[in-house]
């Protein structure tokens, strides 16, 4: 039978065989006419029948994809819902392309190469990522009070684009909602006491009830992408201290295991969805352990070289960035295209 879910593997050649599964189940034979999807603007083609929301689509439907991305620092841009919207001659709106990221202002992140160098179709990005965010300040606080965690960005998304405002006017089958958190919510609690697998189960609650609020207005693709090994940051490295990266390691790949169940749950609960779970721990550990194979100078330094890993003590390089977003890209390529 099908699988529940498209769990992208860090290595690429994979990425297409697992890919091909096909993600929407038993499907209902098809109309006999053109029937057009009621979020679609223009005429219908009946050569253009998508099998994901099974209706047929017309040309202005598939002009653009939108991404609409919820996470931290490894995807914040510094975007503002008040300011510029993205458009098609600026994709990222404020600030454009490629924003504020981690490693600094003219530095993109996978987001920003996702949107522009990656895209295989034009792709508007709404970015509600923040610095710092975790899933819930109530579960896990943040470093300071001004960040807006992941509740935050998704009610921020509620209250002004869940709507379809004229700025934004997504539709199920053109957009795709994507989530990368957790960091700072490991980060931020795994040396502490208590059963820390349970408070995973914990995290992970508080993020589906998000991530069905998006399903409840309409989202239908969901990109979930796990937690990278920042065990192995050079910030945990300077702390010299095996016991604690080991401890934190085991944290991240029980949140790990147990976010890919919940993907894999919620995909049978609505099983015409698309799930995508992108593995960035699996294809982080890849790199460093080979460092010098992907073009990096080592597993451990940081700086602005193109040859770095990280850019500072806890965030990916743009180059290590790239290698995320061509990933992701491979992962969503078939759906843009139809493909899928
Ligand atoms: C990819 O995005 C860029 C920036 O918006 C755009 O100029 C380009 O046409 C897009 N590529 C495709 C194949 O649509």
């Amino acid at each position: 039978m099908h699988s529940a879910v498209t769990l992208a593997l860090a290595f690429s050649g994979l990425l297409s065989a697992v890919s091909a599964v096909p993600l929407w189940g038993q499907l209902p034979a098809r109309p006999t006419r053109a029937d057009p999807h009621p979020d679609d603007i223009g005429p219908v083609d009946d050569k253009n029948y998508d099998e994901r929301d099974q209706y047929y689509h017309g040309p202005p439907a598939k002009l653009y994809a939108e991404i609409l991305v919820h996470g931290d620092s490894y995807t914040q841009t510094g975007f503002e819902i008040t300011g510029d919207k993205p458009s098609l001659s600026n994709p990222l709106g404020n600030p454009p392309y490629p924003g504020w990221t981690a490693c600094g202002s003219t530095v993109a992140n996978w987001i920003g190469f996702v949107t522009v160098n990656y895209n295989t179709t034009k792709v508007l990005t709404y970015n509600f990522a923040y610095g710092g965010a975790t899933i819930d300040a109530k579960l896990v606080t943040p470093y300071t009070p001004t960040v807006r965690s992941m509740t935050d960005q998704v009610n921020i998304f509620l209250s002004n684009v869940a709507s379809k405002p004229s700025y934004a006017p997504w539709a199920p089958g053109n957009s795709i909602f994507s989530f990368f958190i957790g960091i700072n919510d490991i980060g931020n609690s795994w040396y502490q006491s208590g059963d820390r697998g349970a408070f995973s189960d914990t995290l992970l609650n508080a993020y589906f009830a998000l991530v069905q609020k998006i399903y409840d207005v309409g989202g239908r693709n969901f990109l979930f992408i796990n937690v990278p090994g920042v065990d192995r940051s050079p910030l945990m490295i300077a702390q010299n201290n095996a016991e604690s990266r080991a401890q934190e390691k085991a944290v991240i790949q029980t949140f790990n295991t147990k976010l890919a169940a919940k993907v894999a749950s919620f995909k049978v609960t609505y099983p015409a969805i698309n799930a995508w779970v992108y593995d960035s721990n699996t294809r982080l550990v890849q790199v460093l352990d080979n460092p010098k194979s992907f073009g990096f100078k080592d597993a451990t330094s940081y700086g602005s070289g193109a040859d770095q890993v990280w850019c500072n003590d806890y965030h990916i390089s743009s180059n290590m960035e790239k290698i995320y977003a061509q990933d992701i890209a491979n992962v969503i390529k078939g759906w843009y295209t139809g493909t899928q």
